[in-house]
């Protein structure tokens, strides 16, 4: 049976955080989580436009409760931002059930954030890798409730293909220069597809030794990442059946709905994850708290 929107379980009672929920996909993804009766939190930096996507939601479904939706301030591209987003949630709620990591930009110059990362890598990586861990006592705490099912889907891209083969996320400087070594070269769509590729590869990498972390602490949280296919969103760049094949699903990372896709062979090299794990961490560490 084909999968569309009317597959989505009930999710009354959940609570779901969305990354970039203001636009594109993660606006889609909302909409359909808050539809399906969860609450629904929209990570996103401009309260204007996370308002504006509340309101167009609940214009077009008046049937939805106001207090289903609601904006969190988050800048993935600022760390201390993202550490207060993670501590303002976990004041606010007592579960998390779905967080979906979905916000995601690519960068035509050759950028920095605050912290000095390649812009690409520092939001869509770590900014990413911060809030999650930050969140995983929450997760962990609803995985513990009877009948919870908590997932953390990390949207990556098929261009996961297209990363700097020359960055091994061996120390943290690779999150500052990932692959764009040559100045004449940092604007180029080359380099462009470089950094926003690493950014992606990072996402895979990221979510298998989240995955096999969790495994190992006996938790029940299943983390999958996924392409979620061309959409034509401003950035140009679904709940699946997974519980019942939980064992299947781990780690996996999906191409439409429910299907297990063969990512790259760096993508799926153990040490490479465990190493940009651990630079990740160094980089937190690092950071004001
Ligand atoms: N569209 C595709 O064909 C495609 C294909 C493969 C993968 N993907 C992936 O799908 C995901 C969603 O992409 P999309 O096409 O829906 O993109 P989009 O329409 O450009 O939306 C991106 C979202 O990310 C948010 N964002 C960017 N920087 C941020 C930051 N520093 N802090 C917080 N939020 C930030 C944006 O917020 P603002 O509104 O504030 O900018 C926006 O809400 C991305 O991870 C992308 O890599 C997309």
């Amino acid at each position: 049976m084909a999968w569309d929107e009317t597959s989505i379980p009930n999710l009354t009672g959940k609570v779901a955080l969305v990354t970039g929920g203001n636009s594109g996909i993660g606006f889609e993804t909302v909409k359909q989580l808050v539809l399906h009766g969860a609450k629904v939190y929209i990570g996103a930096r401009s309260e204007s436009r996370a308002k504006q996507a509340i309101s167009n939601i609940l214009s077009e479904n008046p049937s939805i409760p106001k207090e289903l939706l609601e904006w969190l301030p988050l800048d993935l591209s600022s760390l201390p931002n993202v550490i207060k987003a993670a501590n303002l949630f976990s004041t606010a709620e007592t579960r998390l059930d779905i967080l979906i990591n979905n916000a995601g930009i690519s960068s035509d110059e050759y950028v920095t954030t605050k912290e000095g990362f390649e812009q690409s890598l520092g939001v869509n990586h770590l900014g990413h890798f911060t809030l999650t861990v930050k969140l995983l006592p929450l997760l962990k705490a609803t995985a513990d409730v009877p009948g919870s099912d908590v997932r953390i889907v990390n949207v990556s891209s098929l261009a996961e293909k297209f990363a700097s083969s020359s960055n091994n996320f061996t120390t943290v400087k690779d999150f500052s220069d990932p692959g764009a070594t040559n100045p004449n070269d940092y604007t180029s769509r080359k380099a462009v597809f470089k950094r926003y590729g690493i950014s992606k590869l990072a996402n895979i990498l990221f979510t298998r030794e989240l995955q096999n972390q969790l495994t190992q602490q006996n938790s029940r949280i299943i983390a999958i990442t996924l392409d979620p296919g061309p959409v034509a969103t401003d950035g140009g760049m679904g709940v699946f059946p997974v519980a019942r094949e939980a064992d299947r699903y781990r780690g996996q990372f999906l191409n439409g709905p429910g299907k297990i896709a063969q990512s790259s062979e760096r993508s799926r090299n153990k040490e490479l994850a465990q190493s940009l794990w651990k630079i990740s961490e160094e980089v937190l560490k690092g950071v004001d708290q």
